[in-house]
């Protein structure tokens, strides 16, 4: 490693107590030299994605923060619930690093060929423990960036672009024709927009509110449902009826948005059909539950027949699933279109410190349309 490179690096923990207590602060980690095939990155852009917020602040009463330590060393602690600590079983009493992706400058590599190549280059990585000053990863597990492209470019160049693609695939290989999507204003959902618009997919986009139906529709969006309107269902029907989707995208997970959305393609098939089923519409439509920003429970009135479906997605498995060259065609494409298709919004930068402020978790732990943060550790 070279010689004026720290020994240790500030790494941000999150810890779930069994005695039912989250707590937040800044661990001062020793810095590995890289070993066979690594290289040693200095992150200097790192999203606060909503799966991130999840990891940093489990199922804790975020109502109930509080602040402690010292201003060089902060520490946040909250309350977690007692019905919500079984499912906070597996991480009891374990410090986790998180940050699942980020970029920034490699600043040691190890000797081989691979490594030395990004030596002194600006890399995006899907590493984990992102919200680290210098963090030590497989070479192979580096994307690496234009030379002239910012770490906060390559910041997200992994988990919402290949969510987006991700669920095109899906419905390509599940012999669907367009897609339903929930929360739809958000980061990922304007990049899927933007993906569909270019493929020619149809894409229902459902939003909660009025400025979010301007926002999809001012970048060309076709199909645009504000589940806030007494005409929701209504609408969304229709659009599901110009569209054909039979598949849908739900990160709110909570709620009745799934059915809601079973419910207006089994009406949207009903009204095509020559004749009467009390099973309902024989082609399958299928909802998969993605994300958990609405963290109640997921309620049904069961007005959609018998052939439908409910599950759960994850990007990576996905990608798992397709096959090691199926996924780098996804990857190609990503890296392709960086700045473009697959570019990200912040509405600003803050430090591993700030991270741990009050006020920015209270600003950052909305996950607001618009509102996506990122972390410069070394800021
Ligand atoms: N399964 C996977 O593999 C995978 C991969 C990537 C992303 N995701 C999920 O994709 C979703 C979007 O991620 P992102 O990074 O694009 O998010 P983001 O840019 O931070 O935006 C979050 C969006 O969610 C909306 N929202 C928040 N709480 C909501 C609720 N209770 N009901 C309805 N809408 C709500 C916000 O709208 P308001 O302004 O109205 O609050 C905002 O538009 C997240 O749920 C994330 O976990 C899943």
């Amino acid at each position: 490693m070279a010689e004026d490179l720290p020994r240790s690096a500030l790494q941000l923990r999150s810890l779930v107590r069994r005695s039912g207590e989250l707590e937040l602060s800044l661990a001062r980690i020793d810095v590995p030299a890289p070993g066979p095939g690594q290289v040693l990155v200095r992150v200097e852009a790192a999203p606060l994605n909503p799966s991130d917020i999840g990891l940093m602040f489990g199922a804790a009463d975020m109502a109930a923060l509080r602040a402690s330590g010292t201003p060089e060393s902060p520490v946040v602690t909250a309350p977690i619930p007692a019905a919500a600590m079984a499912g906070m079983a597996g991480r009891f009493d374990q410090s986790l690093a998180p940050g699942n992706e980020g970029a920034g400058t490699v600043v040691a590599a190890d000797a081989g060929s691979a490594a030395q190549a990004l030596l002194g280059r600006r890399v995006a990585v899907l590493g984990g423990a992102m919200y680290s000053q210098l963090r030590v990863v497989d070479a192979a597990q580096c994307l690496l960036l234009p030379p002239d492209a910012s770490a906060a470019e390559g910041a997200s160049c992994f988990v919402n672009p290949l969510t987006a693609l991700g669920m095109v695939e899906t419905m390509k290989r599940e012999g669907h024709r367009a897609l339903v999507h929930t929360a739809a204003a958000s980061n990922l959902g304007q990049m899927l927009n933007r993906v569909c618009l270019q493929d020619g997919i149809g894409l229902v986009n459902i939003v909660r509110r009025p400025e979010q139906v301007a926002l999809l529709r001012g970048q060309g969006a076709h199909h645009v449902c504000d589940a806030s309107a007494p005409s929701f269902n209504d609408d969304l029907t229709e659009a599901i009826t110009a569209t054909g989707a039979t598949l849908g995208f739900d990160a709110t997970g909570g709620g009745r948005l799934a059915g809601q959305i079973l419910g207006a393609m089994e009406a949207a098939l009903v009204r095509g059909a020559s004749s009467y089923s009390r099973y309902g519409s024989t082609t399958h439509k299928q909802v998969y539950l993605y994300g958990g920003l609405d963290t109640g429970p997921t309620e049904f009135v069961r007005n959609f027949g018998m052939s439908w479906g409910l599950g759960g997605w994850l990007v990576f498995p996905f990608l798992q699933k397709i096959g090691a060259a199926a996924a780098q065609g996804l990857k190609d494409r990503v890296a392709a279109e960086l700045r473009t298709t697959f570019r990200s919004d912040y509405a600003r930068e803050i430090s591993l410190l700030q991270a741990l402020d009050l006020r920015e978790i209270a600003d950052y732990g909305r996950r607001a349309t618009g509102a996506k943060l990122l972390i410069n550790p070394n800021a």
